[in-house]
């Protein structure tokens, strides 16, 4: 499994937002850091299909996901939007979940419904949910499908320590089952605890630099207006 970019540009109202990405994701688990506006949700957006690039490709396992049908897509990508009211359309929780399998027509893996919310849920509007249990139901609504390449759009919010917990338990979960996991945060107090495979620092529509986390240096962190690490990390 590889999502492949080539020389990705997307452009809103004439002004470039991503300037000629390419860069390839094999499987592993990816953290994308960089102030705000960089344009890391919508290198997210992109690879999902939902933003369209006006020049460039984006290939999943070798399917170009611009032209793939919204079914399609979305068997092999999930986007977990920043903001979970975003996604909701259903009274129900419940239906909230079984949503993208009659999409998809994929039978689910309910596993990953369970590390993240109780039955007790299940029967809740999903407008109705605190902020927290809105950000674990929307996980849970789009990873369902047990897509093979998972996009997670600042996953922290919202959530408390139990919660975090279980999105990181989440993320092993897919580490183990080799899926693509691209994370994208202004929070790089996470990245101790994600260990990722590589951190990728965005800023104004580029990747400006790539490292292993421990060899990020101070100066890159402040230079792209994330907090220095030793505000956050323990
Ligand atoms: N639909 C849109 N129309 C116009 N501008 C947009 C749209 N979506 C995002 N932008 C702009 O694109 C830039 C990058 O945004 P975004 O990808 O959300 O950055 P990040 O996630 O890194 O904070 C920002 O300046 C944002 O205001
Ligand atoms: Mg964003």
């Amino acid at each position: 499994m590889i999502v492949e970019l080539r020389d990705v540009e997307v452009t809103y109202a004439h002004r470039k937002i991503i300037t000629g990405l390419s860069k390839e994701f094999k499987e592993g688990v990816y953290v994308i850091i960089g102030h705000n506006g960089a344009g890391k949700t919508t290198l997210l957006k992109t690879i999902a299909g939902i933003v369209k690039p006006n020049r460039g490709m984006v290939l999943v396992d070798g399917v170009n996901i611009v032209k793939a049908s919204r079914r399609e897509a979305a068997k092999l990508v999930g986007y977990v939007w920043q903001n979970p009211y975003y996604g909701f359309v259903e009274p129900r929780v419940i239906d909230e979940l079984s949503l993208i399998l009659r999409l998809t027509g994929l039978k689910g893996e309910w596993g990953i419904v369970e590390l993240l919310i109780g039955p007790e849920l299940y029967y809740r509007n999903p407008f109705t949910l605190s902020g927290g249990e809105a950000k674990k139901v929307s996980i849970a609504s789009v990873l369902i499908a047990d897509q093979p390449v998972w996009l997670l759009d600042e996953p922290f919010d919202y959530l408390d320590g139990e919660g975090v917990r279980a999105v990181m338990k989440l993320i092993s979960y897919g580490r183990q089952r080799n899926k693509v996991i691209i994370v994208a945060t202004v929070n790089i107090g996470f990245i101790n605890a994600l260990r990722p495979d590589l951190v990728i620092v965005m800023r104004r529509g580029s990747i400006v630099h790539e490292a292993l986390y421990h060899e990020l240096s101070e100066a890159v962190l402040n230079d792209n207006n994330v907090p220095p690490r030793d505000l956050l990390c323990g």
